[in-house]
């Protein structure tokens, strides 16, 4: 049985009581469907309580940590080299409709490189989990990315721009490229948890333009510990302020920079 370090634990324990609530609200979501405007001002609410849960247990924890959080932003802390980056509820619009796909990621930063990271799906009772040289795991299982070394046989996950948000233009460019190539393409609506899936081989790769630093840093370091590749989708160096992140096997990575950069496969 993988052993978790005191770190991986306390996060582990502020996502795991976050959940709790979290379970609960969605339940009462699937109640409030009917009502002309939805559940929309009852998520927002639910999506608060899961922050602050999760600030308290890791401030209980790690008093000196800074914290950079979804909905509430920086909070500093007394150690300048430490901070955790979370997202409380990541796959919102999902939630709010009632589809249960939907996950809490926290992540430690120290001296601005991602040492650990969990992101929790608790309607699945997933937790993808990982740290620094010790690998990547869902719940005790380790994990590894897919083998897979053709395009034609990949599935590739990426986030579609809305209302707004976004370079279409080009994401229509980039999906268009995909769909000639690859096996097919999902968009789920969690970030965190399609990174946590091409860690654990599910998917082959992942790609978006436009993440926030709490969409990305938990699922990087998954991505990483199960020996697959992260940049930016051009091929460039990925880091916690990049515009846009690829992240596949390290058979598949090239040939993704190759296909999403306009170069054909
Ligand atoms: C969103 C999800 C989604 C991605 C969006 C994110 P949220 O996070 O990760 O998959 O496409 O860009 O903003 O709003 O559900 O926390
Ligand atoms: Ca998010």
């Amino acid at each position: 049985m993988a052993t978790r370090s005191a770190i991986i634990n306390v996060m582990t324990k502020a996502a795991t009581k976050a959940a709790r609530g979290l379970k609960r609200d969605f339940g009462e979501v699937e109640q409030l469907q009917v009502t002309p405007k939805g559940p929309s001002d009852f998520v927002s609410a639910a999506d608060h309580r899961a922050e602050a849960v999760i600030k308290e247990t890791l401030r209980h924890a790690r008093p000196d940590f800074g914290l950079l959080m979804e909905k509430s932003g920086e909070h500093p802390g007394k150690d300048p080299r430490s901070r955790f980056i979370v997202d409380p509820l990541d796959g919102t619009t999902n939630f709010l409709h009632g589809l249960p796909h939907f996950a809490i990621s926290i992540a430690c930063e120290r001296d601005g490189e991602i040492v650990a990271g969990i992101v929790f799906d608790p309607i699945k009772n997933e937790l993808f989990w990982a740290e620094k040289g010790m690998g990547a795991y869902l719940n005790d299982r380790r994990l590894r990315v897919s083998g897979r070394r053709r395009l034609a046989e990949a599935l590739l996950a990426t986030g579609i721009p809305f209302q707004g948000h976004g370079d279409r233009e080009r994401f229509l460019k980039e999906i268009d490229a995909a769909m000639q190539a690859t096996a097919g393409v999902r968009r789920y609506g969690s970030a965190a948890l399609d990174l946590a899936y091409v860690a654990a081989g599910r998917y082959d790769a992942f790609w978006e333009r436009h993440l926030s630093p709490w969409d990305m840093a938990a699922g990087v370091i998954l991505v990483r510990e199960a020996g697959g590749l992260v940049s930016e989708i051009e091929g460039g160096d990925w880091g916690i302020d990049s515009a846009s992140l690829l992240v596949a096997n390290d058979k598949l990575h090239r040939a993704c920079v190759t296909l999403l950069s306009g170069g054909g496969p």
